[in-house]
């Protein structure tokens, strides 16, 4: 019967039988899947696995920390992280439009990640033939069910590779529901922060400022998003609410008075929503003294936010996220 003893007794002796003695790399990106996936083929393997971490600058405060740190010492898994941030910021760089974003950090997530892939080959050679990916059951159920390989082009030509680089895919979690998928994560030790993790989009903040994507307002929307997260936390509202995406209009200016002063500065949006699958949701009904914690800090604390508004639309007709 099924338990999460059972679960990973089972894809361990199955990963070990799938890999032998070759070699498997993991992207690991912060989020829940990805991360328990990871654990699931290091328990399996060991040091057979690489895990790459790309860090575009996107992340929230403390995320990329977590991944390097927290989660590494929970599994011991040797990890590669790649500091893109300058590359991303230097793409992003004039560009308002959210399609245009999305594409660009996609493209840029992919062109370091298969150059992050090219440098471990060249590295360990071409004992490396598998791909681990945190599929869950509904993605399979979506995606008509089909496994097997993942094609990688090699554009960078590290190390006389072949140009097109095919891998077997490892995907421990194809049987699991999400909330399964956390308790095989808790089983196997992964720090709470990430086991309970809200989603979070994979273009990351940059697809929460509204106008063009600077290092200073990623700045800025981190330290108004901390604390919008610790103030949720701290009223234990984290598991009522299913993400609260935190927005910066950075495009926009309003008028505000601070001590004797006249100020001229940003909004930041709060979105919190409730969902059973991010298909609909509705606007969270927060309590005030929340909401009014939350507004006092981020226009006490964050330079340039002199109000703070709360997104009262629900989904459809809006999106969760703003872009
Ligand atoms: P929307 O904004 O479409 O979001 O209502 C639905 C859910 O998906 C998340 N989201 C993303 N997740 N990559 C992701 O991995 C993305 O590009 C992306 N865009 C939106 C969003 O946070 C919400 O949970």
């Amino acid at each position: 019967d099924w338990t999460t003893g059972n679960v990973i007794e089972e894809q361990v002796a199955a990963i070990r039988a799938q890999v032998g003695d070759r070699r498997a790399i993991c992207g690991l990106s912060g989020g829940v899947d990805s991360a328990v996936a990871a654990a699931l083929v290091q328990k399996a393997i060991g040091s057979q696995l690489t895990c790459v971490y790309v860090d575009h600058g996107l992340m929230r405060k403390g995320e990329t920390e977590q991944v390097e740190k927290d989660f590494v010492a929970a599994t011991g898994v040797q990890l590669k992280v790649v500091d893109a941030s300058e590359r991303f910021l230097a793409a992003l760089k004039g560009v308002s439009d959210p399609e245009e974003k999305r594409k660009i950090i996609g493209r840029e997530f992919i062109r370091v990640f298969e150059q992050a892939q090219a440098e471990i080959i060249a590295d360990q050679g071409p004992a490396v033939e598998f791909l681990v990916q945190g599929t869950l059951y509904p993605d399979v159920v979506e995606s008509g069910g089909g496994t097997g390989t993942a094609n990688i082009k090699s554009h960078h030509n590290v190390g006389g590779l072949p140009e097109d680089l095919e891998f077997r895919l490892i995907e421990p979690l194809r049987k699991l529901f999400k909330d399964e998928v956390r308790m095989v994560g808790q089983e196997l030790g992964l720090p709470e922060e990430i086991v309970q993790r809200q989603p979070f989009p994979g273009p990351g903040l940059g697809i929460r400022i509204v106008g063009e994507v600077t290092g200073e307002r990623l700045d800025l929307l981190r330290e108004a998003d901390a604390i919008a997260r610790e103030e949720l936390t701290a009223a234990g509202l984290d598991r009522t609410i299913w993400q609260c995406p935190v927005v910066l209009l950075a495009d926009v200016r309003s008028v505000g008075v601070q001590g004797d002063g006249r100020t001229y500065g940003h909004p930041i949006v709060l979105r919190p929503v409730s969902s059973e699958d991010a298909m609909t949701a509705d606007w969270s009904r927060l309590p005030y003294e929340v909401l009014s914690r939350i507004s006092t800090r981020i226009t006490n604390e964050v330079k340039d936010v002199n109000r703070v508004v709360l997104d009262v639309t629900s989904k459809p007709p809006g999106t969760i996220e703003w872009e």
